[in-house]
C-alpha cells in the first residue's frame, strides 16, 4: 500500500477515521453534536477532564506490548496472529499489523466482518460456524476477502462448508481445529484430525491451509516452569497430528494456537507457526498474577496498558468509598480490578452502577470527586462494555478509538 508519510498523531487520527468509517469532522459546535463529533472534540483534551467511567489505553505501553510480542516471536522463528476478541478495535488491529503481525484472529463471524469493513484483510476465524445461515454468510465474507480463513472440526461441517462454497461460487480456505484435551472445541488429535484434513483436501470447493490448536487451559497456569511443562505436554498430540498431516502431503502452512500465557513457550512445539495472543496488548488483573519467566510474582513481560478511569461519588462513610464504575463498567469477573498506585484497600464492582472501595490500612483516603484508575479484571469482557477507548499519551487524548466490534457476538 502506498502510504504518504505522516506524523504519528496524524496517522493515529487517520486510522481512527478509517476505522470508524463514519467519523466526520464536526460542522459546528452545536447542542446537537453527535457522538462521533464528541469523539473528535475529545482529541487533545487532558485525561483529567474526561467523563467517567472512561476506558483508556496508554499508548506508550500498548506499543511496547506489541513490540515485545513481535520481537519475541520473531526471535523464536514464529509469527503472531493477534486475537481481536480482546480489543474489538480496528485501530489497534491496524497497529498490530503495521508492527509485523501475520494476520488477525476473530472469535465471531460478525467480528470478522467488522474487521474486514475497516480494512483488515488477513482474518482467521477461530470458531466454527455450524448453522446454515452463518455458513452462507461466512462464504459471502470469503467472496469479498481473499484472506479470510475458517475453522472446521467435523466431517459433516466440512461437507456443509464445501456445499456453501460451491453455491457461492468460491473456493473457501479452511483450517482444521484440533482439541488440546479440554473438549471445548476441535476434533480429537491423531487419526480423526488427519482424516478430516484429508477430507477437506479432497473436497472441491475447500482449500486446506493447516490446523489450529488453542490450549486455553494452560494460559493462566501460575509459575513459568509449571506453565511451560503443561503447555508443551498438552500440545504434543497436536504436534504429532501436524507431523502426520505433513507426512501425508497435506498443506499445513498454518499451525496456530497459544496465547498471552504461552507466547514464549509454544515455539517449542514442532511445526507451530504463530501465536494467537489477545490479552498481551492490554494485560489485566487475571494475567498479572500468573508470574513470568523472569518474575515469579508478577507477569511483567507486558505492561497493563488498559485502565478504567472512575470518580468517587460518595466518601462520607467510615472505612469505605463509592465510585461510578460498577459491574456495567468493570464486569463482575474475578479477580477484581486493581486500584493503580494504592495499597491497603480493595475494589469490588458487584453493583450495577457503583464500585466499592474498602479500606484496611489505606495508603490514602478518597474525597468525593477524586479520580482513580483501575487495572481491569479480565480485559476482553470489559472492552465489550464500552463504545470507545481513549488513546492516551502524556496524559492527554491522542485519539478516540471506536470499539467497532463491540457487541458483535454472532
Ligand atoms: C481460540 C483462542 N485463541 C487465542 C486466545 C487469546 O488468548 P489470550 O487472551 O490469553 O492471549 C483465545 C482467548 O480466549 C482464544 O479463545
Amino acid at each position: 500500500m502506498n502510504r504518504v508519510k505522516h506524523s504519528r498523531r496524524h496517522f493515529l487520527r487517520n486510522s481512527v477515521a478509517a476505522s470508524a468509517g463514519v467519523w466526520a469532522v464536526p460542522t459546528a459546535l452545536t447542542a446537537g453534536a453527535t457522538a462521533d463529533n464528541d469523539n473528535y472534540l475529545e482529541v487533545g483534551l487532558p485525561k483529567s477532564s474526561l467523563l467517567t467511567p472512561a476506558l483508556c489505553v496508554d499508548l506508550d505501553k500498548l506499543e511496547a506490548n506489541i513490540d515485545t510480542m513481535q520481537n519475541t516471536v520473531s526471535r523464536n522463528g514464529i509469527g503472531v496472529r493477534p486475537h481481536t476478541k480482546t480489543h474489538k478495535c480496528p485501530a489497534i488491529a491496524h497497529l498490530q499489523m503495521e508492527r509485523g503481525a501475520v494476520g488477525i484472529c476473530t472469535a465471531k463471524l460478525t467480528e470478522a466482518e467488522v474487521m474486514f469493513e475497516h480494512g483488515l484483510r488477513q482474518i482467521l476465524l477461530t470458531t466454527v460456524n455450524v448453522s446454515a445461515a452463518k455458513i452462507r454468510r461466512a462464504m459471502q465474507l470469503r467472496k469479498q476477502c481473499d484472506g479470510f480463513i475458517q475453522a472446521v472440526d467435523t466431517e459433516g461441517n466440512a461437507r456443509e462448508l464445501n456445499d456453501a462454497a460451491r453455491e457461492a461460487g468460491i473456493i473457501a480456505d479452511v483450517t482444521v481445529d484440533v482439541d488440546p484435551g479440554g473438549h471445548r472445541s476441535g476434533i480429537t488429535p491423531g487419526e480423526p484430525a488427519l482424516t478430516l484434513a484429508q477430507l477437506v483436501d479432497r473436497l472441491s470447493n475447500l482449500r486446506l491451509r493447516g490446523m489450529l490448536c488453542y490450549d486455553g487451559g494452560s494460559q493462566h497456569v501460575s509459575g513459568f516452569s509449571a506453565r511451560r511443562t503443561q503447555a508443551i505436554e498438552r500440545m504434543s498430540p497436536a504436534a504429532e497430528t501436524f507431523s502426520m498431516m505433513q507426512q501425508s502431503g497435506l498443506n499445513v502452512e498454518i499451525f496456530s494456537g497459544g496465547g498471552t500465557g504461552t507466547y514464549n513457550i509454544d515455539h517449542a512445539t514442532p511445526g507451530f507457526t504463530d501465536i494467537q495472543s489477545g490479552s498481551y496488548v492490554f494485560m489485566d488483573a487475571s494475567y498479572l498474577g500468573i508470574g513470568g519467566q523472569d518474575n515469579d510474582e508478577v507477569y511483567s513481560d507486558f505492561k497493563p496498558s488498559l485502565t478504567i478511569l472512575t470518580t468517587v461519588v460518595n466518601a462520607q462513610y467510615e472505612g469505605r468509598a463509592t465510585t461510578d464504575a460498577g459491574a456495567k463498567s468493570c464486569t463482575i469477573n474475578r479477580p477484581w480490578s486493581i486500584i493503580i498506585g494504592e495499597t491497603g484497600m480493595s475494589y469490588t464492582s458487584g453493583s450495577d452502577e457503583y464500585g466499592s472501595i474498602r479500606y484496611e490500612n489505606p495508603s490514602r483516603v478518597y474525597q468525593s470527586g477524586d479520580r482513580l484508575e483501575l487495572i481491569t479484571s479480565h480485559c476482553d469482557p470489559v472492552v465489550n462494555l464500552y463504545d470507545k477507548i481513549y488513546a492516551i499519551r502524556n496524559d492527554s487524548v491522542e485519539a478516540v478509538w471506536p470499539v467497532a466490534g463491540r457487541g458483535k457476538n454472532q
